[in-house]
Protein backbone atom coordinates (compact mmCIF):
# COMPACT_ATOMS: atom_id res chain seq x y z
CA UNK A 1 0.00 0.00 0.00
CA UNK A 2 1.05 4.21 -0.60
CA UNK A 3 -0.11 6.82 -0.63
CA UNK A 4 -0.27 9.65 2.37
CA UNK A 5 -2.59 7.38 4.17
CA UNK A 6 -1.32 4.07 3.56
CA UNK A 7 -2.37 1.70 5.93
CA UNK A 8 -4.61 4.04 8.47
CA UNK A 9 -7.83 2.96 9.25
CA UNK A 10 -10.09 5.94 8.96
CA UNK A 11 -14.25 5.87 9.68
CA UNK A 12 -15.51 8.75 7.71
CA UNK A 13 -19.16 10.28 8.58
CA UNK A 14 -21.44 12.81 6.82
CA UNK A 15 -21.70 11.40 3.38
CA UNK A 16 -25.17 11.54 1.93
CA UNK A 17 -24.60 12.40 -2.04
CA UNK A 18 -21.50 12.65 -4.14
CA UNK A 19 -21.24 16.18 -3.35
CA UNK A 20 -20.80 15.96 0.42
CA UNK A 21 -17.36 17.31 1.68
CA UNK A 22 -17.12 13.38 3.50
CA UNK A 23 -17.59 12.02 0.03
CA UNK A 24 -14.24 13.85 -1.53
CA UNK A 25 -12.16 12.74 1.80
CA UNK A 26 -13.38 9.04 1.09
CA UNK A 27 -12.79 8.80 -2.02
CA UNK A 28 -9.11 10.90 -1.67
CA UNK A 29 -8.01 8.84 1.40
CA UNK A 30 -8.85 4.95 -0.31
CA UNK A 31 -7.16 6.69 -3.50
CA UNK A 32 -3.90 7.62 -0.38
CA UNK A 33 -3.90 3.80 0.91
CA UNK A 34 -6.40 4.00 3.66
CA UNK A 35 -9.25 1.47 4.50
CA UNK A 36 -12.46 3.22 5.07
CA UNK A 37 -15.66 3.08 6.85
CA UNK A 38 -18.74 5.38 6.77
CA UNK A 39 -21.62 6.29 8.57
CA UNK A 40 -24.80 7.12 7.37
CA UNK A 41 -27.27 9.01 8.82
CA UNK A 42 -31.35 8.80 8.00
CA UNK A 43 -31.75 7.45 4.59
CA UNK A 44 -29.29 4.37 4.72
CA UNK A 45 -29.77 3.07 1.33
CA UNK A 46 -28.99 6.05 -0.23
CA UNK A 47 -25.80 6.50 1.62
CA UNK A 48 -25.07 3.00 0.77
CA UNK A 49 -25.66 3.77 -2.82
CA UNK A 50 -23.18 6.46 -2.78
CA UNK A 51 -20.61 4.47 -1.09
CA UNK A 52 -20.88 1.91 -4.36
CA UNK A 53 -19.31 5.09 -6.19
CA UNK A 54 -16.16 5.07 -4.30
CA UNK A 55 -13.21 3.48 -5.77
CA UNK A 56 -13.22 0.46 -3.27
CA UNK A 57 -16.50 -0.72 -1.33
CA UNK A 58 -16.60 0.76 1.91
CA UNK A 59 -19.16 -0.46 4.45
CA UNK A 60 -21.90 1.82 6.34
CA UNK A 61 -22.93 2.14 9.79
CA UNK A 62 -26.23 3.78 11.16
CA UNK A 63 -25.21 6.87 13.34
CA UNK A 64 -27.30 9.74 14.14
CA UNK A 65 -25.06 11.63 16.31
CA UNK A 66 -27.92 12.34 18.83
CA UNK A 67 -28.64 8.77 19.48
CA UNK A 68 -27.14 7.62 22.68
CA UNK A 69 -28.02 3.85 21.64
CA UNK A 70 -25.87 4.31 17.76
CA UNK A 71 -22.93 6.44 20.19
CA UNK A 72 -22.90 3.55 22.47
CA UNK A 73 -22.83 0.44 20.17
CA UNK A 74 -20.48 2.58 17.54
CA UNK A 75 -16.99 0.99 18.44
CA UNK A 76 -18.63 -2.34 18.13
CA UNK A 77 -19.98 -2.09 15.00
CA UNK A 78 -16.65 -0.14 13.19
CA UNK A 79 -14.93 -3.17 14.87
CA UNK A 80 -16.37 -5.36 12.38
CA UNK A 81 -14.44 -3.92 10.18
CA UNK A 82 -11.26 -2.71 11.48
CA UNK A 83 -9.40 -3.62 14.43
CA UNK A 84 -9.21 0.09 15.34
CA UNK A 85 -8.81 3.51 13.89
CA UNK A 86 -6.17 6.40 12.97
CA UNK A 87 -8.54 8.74 12.41
CA UNK A 88 -12.04 9.97 12.37
CA UNK A 89 -13.64 12.61 10.32
CA UNK A 90 -17.00 14.42 11.77
CA UNK A 91 -18.76 15.92 8.75
CA UNK A 92 -21.87 16.85 10.32
CA UNK A 93 -24.25 19.61 10.42
CA UNK A 94 -27.89 20.51 10.47
CA UNK A 95 -29.86 23.36 11.97
CA UNK A 96 -34.04 23.92 11.34
CA UNK A 97 -34.81 26.72 9.11
CA UNK A 98 -36.16 28.59 12.03
CA UNK A 99 -31.93 28.97 13.10
CA UNK A 100 -30.89 30.40 9.30
CA UNK A 101 -31.94 32.93 6.80
CA UNK A 102 -32.16 36.07 8.35
CA UNK A 103 -33.92 34.13 11.90
CA UNK A 104 -31.72 35.12 14.43
CA UNK A 105 -33.88 37.15 16.81
CA UNK A 106 -36.84 34.52 16.39
CA UNK A 107 -35.96 30.96 16.50
CA UNK A 108 -36.79 29.57 19.17
CA UNK A 109 -34.34 27.45 21.55
CA UNK A 110 -35.82 24.19 21.00
CA UNK A 111 -34.38 24.54 17.18
CA UNK A 112 -31.50 26.34 18.41
CA UNK A 113 -30.63 23.55 20.80
CA UNK A 114 -31.06 21.22 18.11
CA UNK A 115 -28.63 22.67 15.54
CA UNK A 116 -26.22 22.77 18.68
CA UNK A 117 -26.65 19.12 19.68
CA UNK A 118 -26.06 18.08 15.81
CA UNK A 119 -23.58 20.26 14.60
CA UNK A 120 -21.46 20.81 18.12
CA UNK A 121 -21.72 18.55 20.93
CA UNK A 122 -21.68 16.10 18.27
CA UNK A 123 -18.16 16.25 17.40
CA UNK A 124 -17.61 15.60 21.45
CA UNK A 125 -19.93 12.57 21.87
CA UNK A 126 -18.31 10.67 18.29
CA UNK A 127 -14.91 11.62 19.48
CA UNK A 128 -15.62 9.61 22.64
CA UNK A 129 -17.17 7.24 20.87
CA UNK A 130 -14.62 6.34 18.80
CA UNK A 131 -11.85 6.55 21.53
CA UNK A 132 -11.68 2.68 21.84
CA UNK A 133 -10.18 2.29 19.01
CA UNK A 134 -7.76 5.53 18.50
CA UNK A 135 -4.13 5.03 20.03
CA UNK A 136 -1.67 7.96 20.31
CA UNK A 137 -1.18 9.25 16.79
CA UNK A 138 -4.67 9.42 16.31
CA UNK A 139 -6.18 12.55 14.56
CA UNK A 140 -9.85 13.78 15.05
CA UNK A 141 -11.19 16.31 12.26
CA UNK A 142 -13.79 18.43 11.95
CA UNK A 143 -15.35 20.97 8.95
CA UNK A 144 -16.18 24.26 10.21
CA UNK A 145 -17.19 27.63 8.18
CA UNK A 146 -15.45 30.29 9.73
CA UNK A 147 -16.98 31.52 12.75
CA UNK A 148 -14.60 34.63 13.90
CA UNK A 149 -17.59 37.22 12.49
CA UNK A 150 -21.25 37.06 11.99
CA UNK A 151 -22.48 36.09 8.45
CA UNK A 152 -25.74 37.79 6.99
CA UNK A 153 -27.72 34.62 7.12
CA UNK A 154 -25.61 31.77 8.66
CA UNK A 155 -27.28 33.00 11.89
CA UNK A 156 -27.46 29.93 14.75
CA UNK A 157 -25.37 28.35 12.62
CA UNK A 158 -23.10 30.15 12.70
CA UNK A 159 -23.12 29.81 16.40
CA UNK A 160 -22.70 26.31 16.53
CA UNK A 161 -19.57 26.68 14.21
CA UNK A 162 -18.23 29.01 16.29
CA UNK A 163 -18.90 26.23 19.35
CA UNK A 164 -17.69 23.59 17.65
CA UNK A 165 -14.17 25.39 17.12
CA UNK A 166 -13.93 25.92 20.69
CA UNK A 167 -15.03 22.26 21.34
CA UNK A 168 -12.01 20.92 18.68
CA UNK A 169 -9.83 23.44 20.79
CA UNK A 170 -11.08 21.70 24.56
CA UNK A 171 -10.53 17.63 22.72
CA UNK A 172 -7.30 18.92 21.61
CA UNK A 173 -6.79 20.24 25.49
CA UNK A 174 -8.44 16.51 26.69
CA UNK A 175 -6.83 14.14 24.27
CA UNK A 176 -3.50 15.25 24.18
CA UNK A 177 -2.53 13.30 26.58
CA UNK A 178 -3.36 10.46 24.94
CA UNK A 179 -1.50 11.47 21.76
CA UNK A 180 -4.70 12.15 19.82
CA UNK A 181 -5.01 15.63 17.90
CA UNK A 182 -8.16 17.48 17.42
CA UNK A 183 -8.35 19.85 14.02
CA UNK A 184 -10.65 21.61 11.97
CA UNK A 185 -10.64 22.44 8.18
CA UNK A 186 -12.42 26.25 7.36
CA UNK A 187 -13.83 25.35 4.17
CA UNK A 188 -15.32 28.36 1.95
CA UNK A 189 -18.27 27.91 0.45
CA UNK A 190 -19.16 24.48 -1.27
CA UNK A 191 -22.58 23.41 -2.80
CA UNK A 192 -23.66 20.54 -1.23
CA UNK A 193 -27.03 19.95 0.21
CA UNK A 194 -26.47 21.33 3.65
CA UNK A 195 -25.23 24.46 1.89
CA UNK A 196 -28.36 24.48 0.02
CA UNK A 197 -30.95 24.34 2.95
CA UNK A 198 -29.32 27.97 3.67
CA UNK A 199 -32.12 30.39 2.59
CA UNK A 200 -29.46 33.01 1.05
CA UNK A 201 -26.63 30.70 0.57
CA UNK A 202 -26.02 32.85 -2.83
CA UNK A 203 -24.77 35.38 -1.04
CA UNK A 204 -21.68 33.78 0.36
CA UNK A 205 -21.13 32.25 -3.28
CA UNK A 206 -21.03 36.08 -4.88
CA UNK A 207 -18.78 37.44 -1.93
CA UNK A 208 -16.14 34.74 -2.13
CA UNK A 209 -16.02 34.85 -6.31
CA UNK A 210 -15.30 38.40 -5.76
CA UNK A 211 -12.84 38.44 -2.79
CA UNK A 212 -11.00 35.30 -2.57
CA UNK A 213 -7.63 36.35 -3.87
CA UNK A 214 -7.06 32.68 -5.27
CA UNK A 215 -10.22 32.50 -6.39
CA UNK A 216 -12.97 30.11 -5.20
CA UNK A 217 -14.39 26.91 -7.27
CA UNK A 218 -18.11 26.12 -4.93
CA UNK A 219 -18.01 23.02 -6.75
CA UNK A 220 -14.60 21.75 -6.11
CA UNK A 221 -14.71 20.09 -2.63
CA UNK A 222 -11.34 18.73 -2.97
CA UNK A 223 -9.35 21.21 -1.68
CA UNK A 224 -11.04 20.68 1.67
CA UNK A 225 -10.85 17.07 1.58
CA UNK A 226 -6.78 17.09 0.44
CA UNK A 227 -6.96 19.82 3.91
CA UNK A 228 -8.66 16.57 6.13
CA UNK A 229 -6.11 14.35 4.71
CA UNK A 230 -3.08 16.71 5.86
CA UNK A 231 -4.29 16.48 9.29
CA UNK A 232 -5.59 12.91 9.55
CA UNK A 233 -2.43 11.72 8.12
CA UNK A 234 1.47 11.77 9.67
CA UNK A 235 2.54 14.87 8.30
CA UNK A 236 0.66 17.38 11.12
CA UNK A 237 2.17 15.59 14.21
CA UNK A 238 2.72 18.15 16.34
CA UNK A 239 -0.37 20.24 15.39
CA UNK A 240 -3.67 20.04 17.35
CA UNK A 241 -6.38 22.85 18.57
CA UNK A 242 -5.53 24.25 15.31
CA UNK A 243 -8.38 25.68 12.18
CA UNK A 244 -6.89 25.25 8.60
CA UNK A 245 -8.69 27.58 6.23
CA UNK A 246 -9.36 26.13 3.02
CA UNK A 247 -11.14 29.13 1.54
CA UNK A 248 -9.57 30.64 -1.13
CA UNK A 249 -7.44 33.01 0.91
CA UNK A 250 -10.91 34.97 1.72
CA UNK A 251 -10.64 35.34 5.51
CA UNK A 252 -7.12 36.54 5.20
CA UNK A 253 -8.92 39.59 2.85
CA UNK A 254 -10.38 43.21 3.50
CA UNK A 255 -13.10 43.85 1.68
N1 LIG B 1 -20.90 23.28 2.10
C1 LIG B 1 -20.30 24.33 2.63
O1 LIG B 1 -20.34 25.45 2.10
C2 LIG B 1 -19.52 24.15 3.91
C3 LIG B 1 -18.53 25.10 4.24
C4 LIG B 1 -17.81 24.95 5.43
C5 LIG B 1 -18.11 23.88 6.27
N2 LIG B 1 -19.09 22.99 5.92
C6 LIG B 1 -19.37 21.88 6.85
O2 LIG B 1 -19.00 20.67 6.25
C7 LIG B 1 -19.70 19.62 6.91
C8 LIG B 1 -20.30 18.69 5.86
O3 LIG B 1 -21.33 19.35 5.16
P1 LIG B 1 -21.48 19.31 3.58
O4 LIG B 1 -21.40 20.71 3.12
O5 LIG B 1 -20.60 18.28 3.00
O6 LIG B 1 -23.03 18.92 3.41
P2 LIG B 1 -23.78 17.51 3.34
O7 LIG B 1 -25.24 17.84 3.37
O8 LIG B 1 -23.28 16.71 2.21
O9 LIG B 1 -23.35 16.81 4.72
C9 LIG B 1 -23.97 17.08 5.96
C10 LIG B 1 -24.10 15.74 6.66
O10 LIG B 1 -24.61 15.87 7.99
C11 LIG B 1 -25.34 14.70 8.24
N3 LIG B 1 -26.20 14.81 9.41
C12 LIG B 1 -27.19 15.70 9.63
N4 LIG B 1 -27.79 15.42 10.81
C13 LIG B 1 -27.15 14.34 11.34
C14 LIG B 1 -27.31 13.58 12.52
N5 LIG B 1 -28.27 13.85 13.44
N6 LIG B 1 -26.47 12.53 12.75
C15 LIG B 1 -25.50 12.24 11.85
N7 LIG B 1 -25.30 12.90 10.69
C16 LIG B 1 -26.13 13.95 10.45
C17 LIG B 1 -26.13 14.50 6.95
O11 LIG B 1 -26.64 13.17 6.86
C18 LIG B 1 -25.07 14.80 5.92
O12 LIG B 1 -24.39 13.62 5.55
C19 LIG B 1 -20.72 20.28 7.82
O13 LIG B 1 -20.19 20.37 9.13
C20 LIG B 1 -20.82 21.67 7.22
O14 LIG B 1 -21.29 22.64 8.13
C21 LIG B 1 -19.78 23.09 4.76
Amino acid sequence: MSGLLAGKRLLVTGVITDASIAFSVAKLAQENGAQVVLTGYGRLSLVQRIAKRLPEPAPVIEMDVTDPEHLAGLADRVREHVDGLDGLVHSIGFAPQTCLGGGFLDASWEDVSTALHVSTYSYKSLAVAALPLMSPGGSVVGLTFDATQAWPVYDWMGVAKAGLESASRYLALHLGRQGIRSNLVAAGPLRTMAAKSIPGFEQFEEAWAERAPLGWDLTDQEPAARACLALLSDWFPATTGEIVHVDGGYHAVGA
